[in-house]
């Protein structure tokens, strides 16, 4: 069985005292069991958020990653510094940096390829526009994506990784897939990674991203491809972002 993952994707949100109080919510009420739970804040407050949570089952992850390990890189922020820090994970790929910073297919796959040299677990995002959508061309968007990535690590490069679906039109919007809608593209997603290796279509987290709330996150975490929820919005309110891992808990079985 998978174990659901629920990440919270800070964004370019918080301050220090403001990440305590929220983190102090969250640790406070983190479920016992039956789910991962992750927050992502941004670059500069990874260390400190790091000291907030140890001794807790909280995993630490990153919004992004260089695709370069050290040198004159102005900006940049290594995986080996992540690493440093005490991040195990680090997303890649969002769609925001996806289209407002230029990230590229094969940007992407160079990041993961920085990622796991530094044994930091990419989460690689990937998901249609809505023009991409209302042309019919869904699924070929989420499988070159995917497919960048695959293509060039192989199967036992991928293993372990994370991937999450996030339809650009339901980030930040209000308006969610369809847990039907939702559920149809991590079918195919999983068909992917099943044609490539049987236990790497069994063994992969597919997470959905997109206006998951505490009132939509168990319907679409029922689905039998979603493994648990890339958040956004409602992780950066402690009560929100728990009820949204009671619902990821609830259905590890
Ligand atoms: P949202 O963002 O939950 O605010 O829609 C999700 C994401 O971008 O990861």
């Amino acid at each position: 069985m998978r174990l659901p993952l629920v990440a919270g994707n800070w964004k370019l949100n918080g301050s220090l005292a403001a990440n305590r109080e929220l983190l102090q919510g969250v640790i406070a009420g983190l479920p016992a069991a039956g789910v991962e739970v992750m927050v992502c804040p941004p670059a500069v407050y990874l260390a400190p958020t790091a000291a907030e949570l140890a001794g807790t089952t909280l995993l630490l992850g990153a919004q992004d990653v260089s695709t370069q390990d050290q040198g004159a890189y102005t900006g940049e922020v290594s995986a080996a510094m992540l690493r440093d820090v005490g991040c195990t994970h680090t997303l890649i790929g969002h769609s925001e940096r996806r289209t407002l910073f230029g990230d590229t297919d094969d940007v992407v796959a160079a990041k993961f390829v920085a990622a796991r040299a530094a044994s930091v677990q990419p989460v690689v995002c990937i998901g249609e526009t809505l023009e991409e959508r209302q042309a019919g061309d869904t699924m070929a968007v989420v499988r070159r994506q995917l497919g960048a990535v695959l293509n060039k690590v192989g199967v036992d490069g991928f293993a372990g990784a994370i991937v999450a679906y996030e339809p650009v039109w339901a980030i930040g919007t209000g308006q969610t897939a369809t847990p039907e809608q939702a559920q149809e593209v991590h079918a195919a997603i999983r068909a992917q990674l099943a044609a490539a290796d049987a236990k790497l279509g069994d063994r992969t987290r597919i997470l959905y991203g997109g206006s998951v709330k505490g009132a939509n996150a168990a319907d679409l975490f029922s689905r039998q491809d979603i493994d648990g929820g890339l958040i956004g919005g409602a992780s950066l309110k402690a009560g929100e972002f728990l009820a949204i891992c009671e619902a990821a808990a609830g259905t590890d079985s």
